[in-house]
């Protein structure tokens, strides 16, 4: 059975023009959500971190164009032709936003090619813009259970189901990052619902907080015990030795089973390897990119400097100070004890049974879409 999450990080309004979003921004301060009715709320909303991590961003990604296909239809562009354009120019602005994590281009592709087949069957408006708000449902549906086979799936690396668990992690990849209890969180909701006793080292993560802002916050609104960590701390902490694991997510994983992860985890893995914990890696396939032979492949995001520069509401560097923000680093692939998908535990060396989980996980889905049922 899957834990309940106490709150929703998207969903389309019920007449499916507008989405409503949690907005990550104000938390853990305010829960405040936010309803986005244009291509350009919704371009921002990923720009500014509104909504974010790389599961969450495909399946954001998939309501917005269902979404903007029906504010279109039932607007000004009655066509379907018209409305395949205006989709897969929707499509790009919202892949330009953020380029590293790979499901949002994946999402947006998924739903182009359905909008693409309806029009080639001589379908209407009307039924492009219902095959998207089915398939980006089915998305959504999807993440969610790809979110619990990785829980069971990093269960099963994680020792015995009654002994006391220890897990540190960076970022958040958790119930805020995906379209259901996450993915590097996963076992550790599944872990604590089934009454084992969990504890969770959450790095800060600068610049943007999303370990002390995020994941601390929706662990403790889920009863897990959390401690929260500087990212400076991770060296002794891993050398007192209580740490049994590292778990991350991922935004893009290359063939060779280089992981891009938010910046600071390549550092993380290093640490690990030194103390010997291992460290594991937790992302649906939807993350893995086998278009990527390698790290140096995966395109890093660099952001604003003041992000750097101005941090906790007050200037935290000299304004002629030069700044480097890389969003995320790529950790290799050698760092890395385990990745851990909705198909199973992929061992090193990764290259093949990272296209094994790939081609199994396609053919779950073709299968589900010709039975017209979501896997
Ligand atoms: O910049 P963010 O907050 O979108 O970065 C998120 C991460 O790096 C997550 O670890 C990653 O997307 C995996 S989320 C399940």
């Amino acid at each position: 059975v899957e834990p309940q999450l106490p709150f929703q990080t998207v969903r389309p309004t019920p007449e499916h023009d507008a989405l409503v979003i949690l907005d990550q921004t104000l938390l853990p301060e305010r829960e405040e959500e936010r309803t986005l009715e244009t291509l350009e709320e919704m371009a921002e909303a990923i720009r500014l971190l509104r909504v974010r991590g790389a599961p969450l961003l495909g399946v954001f990604g998939a309501w917005a164009l269902a979404v903007l296909a029906e504010r279109a239809r039932t607007g000004e562009i009655g066509d379907s032709k018209g409305l395949l354009s205006h989709l897969r120019e929707a499509a790009s602005t919202l892949e330009e936003t953020r380029p590293t994590a790979v499901n949002l281009a994946w999402a947006l592709e998924r739903m182009l090619r359905v909008a693409e087949s309806v029009v080639s069957r001589e379908g209407d408006a009307a039924a492009v813009s219902a095959a998207l708000l089915a398939e980006a449902r089915a998305i959504h549906h999807q993440d969610r259970e790809m979110c619990r086979r990785m829980g069971e799936h990093a269960l099963t690396l994680l020792g015995d189901d009654d002994a006391p668990l220890t897990l540190m992690t960076h970022c958040n990849a958790g119930a805020l990052a995906t379209g259901g209890m996450g993915s590097a969180l996963s076992p550790v909701y599944l872990a604590h619902d089934g009454g084992r006793k969990v504890r969770v080292f959450a790095d800060e993560t600068r610049p943007l907080l999303q370990g002390s802002r995020l994941t601390a916050w929706e662990l403790t609104r889920s009863g897990v015990e959390v401690t929260v960590v500087t990212d400076g701390m991770g060296a002794p902490l891993l050398r007192r030795g209580e740490v049994d694991a590292v778990v991350v997510g991922s935004d893009r994983i290359a063939a060779n089973g280089d992981v891009a992860n938010k910046i600071g985890t390549y550092g993380l893995a290093l640490l690990a390897r030194e103390h010997g914990v291992p460290f594991y890696v937790l992302a649906p396939t939807s993350t893995v990119d086998l278009e990527c032979a390698d790290g140096d492949a995966i395109p890093i995001e660099e952001r604003d400097p003041e992000e750097v520069r101005e941090g906790f509401g007050r200037r935290t560097a000299p304004e002629g100070a030069a700044v480097w923000n890389p969003a995320f680093d790529v950790t290799p692939a050698r760092l890395v004890s385990a990745i851990v998908t909705e198909e199973g535990v992929v061992r090193p060396p990764f290259d093949e049974g990272l296209g094994d989980a790939v081609e199994r996980a396609r053919r779950t889905s073709e299968a589900a879409r010709r039975e017209n049922v979501a896997p």
